[in-house]
């Protein structure tokens, strides 16, 4: 299975094994990853899954929907061109590798 990187707000990086077809939100909740909550569940309502892609990955992720573009907005923390919110991010093979970092706070 592909690899994702979550490094936490102060540095720890944790190596998880996505499932293709899972996004990134419901992977870490899972697994317990502390500074990403997914209160809302994936139905961006709530940009509590706030994460900083990896540059290299942008361009291979789908484009921000009108709807994440606009949770985007309600942020906690600095919005900066590589923010996403990771429930709006399916595992893909062709993501290995794929490295998010979490943002100061989430709400
Ligand atoms: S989990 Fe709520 S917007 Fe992503």
């Amino acid at each position: 299975m592909p690899i994702v990187r979550y490094v936490s707000h102060e540095g720890l990086v944790t190596e998880l094994e996505v499932t293709p077809g899972n996004n990134l939100m419901n992977a870490a909740v899972f697994e317990g990853i502390d500074g990403i909550e997914g209160m809302c569940g994936g139905c961006l309502a709530c940009a509590t899954c706030h994460v900083y892609v990896d540059p290299a990955f942008l361009d291979r992720l789908p484009p921000v929907s009108a709807d994440e573009q606009s949770m985007l907005s309600q942020v906690a923390s600095e919005r900066r061109p590589n923010s996403r919110l990771c429930c709006q991010i399916s595992m893909r093979a062709d993501l290995e590798g794929l490295t998010v970092t979490l943002p100061e706070r989430q709400g």
